[in-house]
């Protein structure tokens, strides 16, 4: 109820500061949403939400992370350890190996070690509502890290990217580099997203389907696995072994005869990274249009290769900063910056958000965008 009360408060507010990234700018801009503090929070200041800094508040925070075998978990739990215990606190940080059991009981843990603040990127956003009743009797806040966490009042704010967004622009490209309001098709497309059990799986292709659906309805764009809706074109737990021999099995039903295939939607790297490599055994033709999301290395590399098209860099560096504003701000009984309350509910409310801004990446920018930025070393990229 308090977070409705909130979100109405804050909703005019924030549509000017939507379209901003994850910098300073907001949280400079003033856009801020009451934390609701735990019990035994101290209220230090209760002034407003402070960058953070060495000697922020103090106390333990548990940080739950979905696995370590997809590169951007690793790289978003490392850039929260050191941003978390550069303001000050102490971390407790732990991987599920993608296994809901395991993540409950590495959460019940973290709560039975004292920690006063989770912050949690759930395997399945639907999984958690038990443990988190837990967190809540024991004053302990949850912050939803990229995943919401759905259908728990205990969370408090959701720091994310704008994923929505991430899909927009995968759809867009493939709309722009065939052209597809002039040029005559029609084109084949396959389509390939993500886990159904993630909330953000249904944004991103979300997104790219407002864009393509319409082509796909006039015939402009056809899929030829006749795989189109959601369920037949998520992928379990993002695996890129699934991703693969879901390729496999298409282009033998569908391109063994050399039809063309020229485009595929995937909603990230590691499903991009299944297509290519079914691609590199299966298909002779020239490479389709592949989208991607995450920059992980080995897309990276493949972008540079000419194999896959785009991707989408979310830089986890931003995400762990807004974050751990928004712990600073919960320890200290004050607010954090948001510029969301409209377009995240978790099925018991909308939950305050802070998006930041997806970056379109692809052969020609990656240099400026990764390696200038300290993102990546040259080296890793070879
Ligand atoms: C994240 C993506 C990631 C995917 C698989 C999603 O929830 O937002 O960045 O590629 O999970 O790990």
């Amino acid at each position: 109820m308090k977070k409705k009360i909130i979100s109405a408060f804050l909703s005019v507010a924030m549509v000017a500061s939507v379209l901003v990234g994850c910098g300073d700018k907001a949280a400079d801009g003033g856009q801020t949403a009451p934390a609701e503090t735990p019990a035994e929070a101290p209220a230090e200041d209760g002034g407003e939400a402070a960058a953070p800094a060495a000697g922020g508040a103090g106390g333990k925070v548990g940080v739950s992370m979905p696995t370590k075998d997809l590169q951007r978990w690793n790289q978003d739990g490392a850039n929260m350890e050191k941003q978390l215990q550069e303001a000050g606190y102490e971390v407790d940080i732990q991987y599920a190996s993608n296994d809901v059991p395991t993540q409950v009981s590495q959460i019940e843990n973290m709560i039975n070690s004292g920690a006063k603040v989770l912050v949690i990127a759930p395997i399945e956003g639907d999984s958690l509502g038990t443990v988190l009743e837990q967190a809540k009797e024991n004053g302990v806040a949850v912050i939803a890290y990229d995943r919401l966490i759905m259908n728990s009042d205990a969370v408090t704010y959701y720091a994310t990217f704008d994923n929505k967004m991430v899909g927009t622009k995968q759809g867009e490209y493939i709309r722009d580099k065939l052209d597809l309001d002039k040029a005559a098709g029609p084109f084949n497309l396959e389509i390939f997203t993500g886990d159904p059990g993630d909330n953000n799986a249904q944004f991103f292709y979300g997104g790219a389907m407002e864009v393509l659906k319409p082509y796909i309805d006039e015939g402009k764009l056809v899929v030829k696995s006749n795989q189109v809706d959601f369920d037949k074109v998520a992928t379990p737990g993002w695996a890129t072994e699934a991703a693969q021999a879901r390729m496999d099995a298409i282009i033998s039903a569908n391109y063994a005869d050399g039809t063309k295939l020229d485009a595929v939607l995937c909603s990230n790297d590691s499903t991009a990274l299944g297509v290519e490599n079914s691609l590199a055994s299966n298909y002779t033709g020239d490479y389709p249009i592949i989208t991607g999301q995450d920059c992980d290395v080995a897309n990276v590399v493949n972008m540079i290769k000419g194999l896959q098209s785009m991707s989408i860099f979310k830089d986890t560096r931003e995400l762990a900063t807004q974050t751990v504003k928004m712990v600073d701000a919960i320890m200290k009984g004050s607010e954090a910056p948001v510029n969301n309350t409209d377009d995240y509910d978790n099925g018991t409310g909308k939950i305050p958000s802070f998006l930041c801004e997806p970056v379109f990446a692809d052969a020609d920018n990656y240099k400026k965008l990764l390696i200038e930025s300290g993102y990546y070393t040259e080296d890793q990229l070879k």
